[in-house]
């Protein structure tokens, strides 16, 4: 199983520093932002990573993490020319995996303690053509995509509204997902929403619409460090997961 860390985007809410080096490459306790996901991922088991990495900060990247050998898996790195969204980058993925294979895709700035390994086992015994999305519950939903469940079926998502003004639940969907190949079919079938990015919550809607959305739920520490708080509250949170 591969994964896929998505990188690129412009990270304009954490302006004026990301007008100098990209948003995953910012520290976050004693390390880059990036190393974070790289490491849940290895620790899943997952050691052959693609990094969908954006033209700003590029020799930054490959400076630092180099070949990945240093952290025992071996990156692939591509390049998204504009932040097209989450489901543009996701998109470049397309001809790193094999035919049907199945793969996590991480949001770079979604730092968080759980094991993926347990739930990553149970998604591989999902058939081809479903996807898994990883759930959250937080206190300001609003910001975040937020799911709303089947009244008669609490394992269903019905639905997932992206920063709705009235959300149907307390939960997010974080930026963690599990997909096989039948994902970039649905890529491209959407078109760019409102704010002229393909959106990742269209796609997940997809499968949500045809029954084949399943969702686990994170039991420990997760972020969104996409913003200065969080930022800030991550750096003191995640200070002491990486040696
Ligand atoms: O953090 C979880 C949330 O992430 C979800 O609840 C939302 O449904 C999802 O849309 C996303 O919302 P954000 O507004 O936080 O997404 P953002 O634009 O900040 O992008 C998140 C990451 O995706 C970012 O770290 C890099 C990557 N990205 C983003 C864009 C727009 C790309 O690689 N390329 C892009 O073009």
């Amino acid at each position: 199983m591969k994964g896929i860390i998505l990188a690129g985007g412009t990270g304009s809410r954490l302006a004026p520093l990301t007008e100098m080096v990209n948003k995953h490459l910012l520290p976050v306790g004693r390390h880059p932002m990036i190393s974070y996901g790289i490491n849940r991922l290895k620790e899943a088991g997952i050691t052959d990573i693609l990094l969908i990495i954006s033209k700003q900060s590029a020799g930054l990247y490959t400076q630092f993490l180099g070949s990945g050998s240093t952290y025992g898996v071996r990156l692939t790195y591509r390049i998204q020319d504009a932040a097209g969204g989450i489901a543009d980058a996701l998109e470049l993925a397309r001809h790193y995996v094999q035919p049907q294979e199945k793969f996590v895709v991480l949001l770079g700035d979604n730092l968080f303690v759980d094991d993926l390994g347990p739930i990553v086992q149970e998604y591989l015994k999902q058939p081809y053509g479903t996807a898994k999305v990883l759930l959250k519950q937080v206190d300001d939903p609003h910001r975040y995509g937020v799911p709303e469940f089947d009244p008669h079926d609490p394992e269903a998502i019905l639905h997932i509204e992206e920063k709705p003004q009235h959300p149907k639940s307390d939960f997010c969907v974080t930026g963690i997902y599990m997909y096989d190949t039948s994902v970039f079919e649905l890529i491209d079938g959407i078109v760019p929403s409102a704010r002229g990015e393909l959106e990742i919550t269209d796609v997940n809607n997809r499968y949500a619409e045809q029954k084949a959305l399943s969702y686990g739920i994170l039991e420990q520490y997760w972020v969104d460090a996409g913003t200065f708080d969080s930022l800030e509250e991550a750096g003191l949170q995640m200070k002491n997961l990486l040696p």
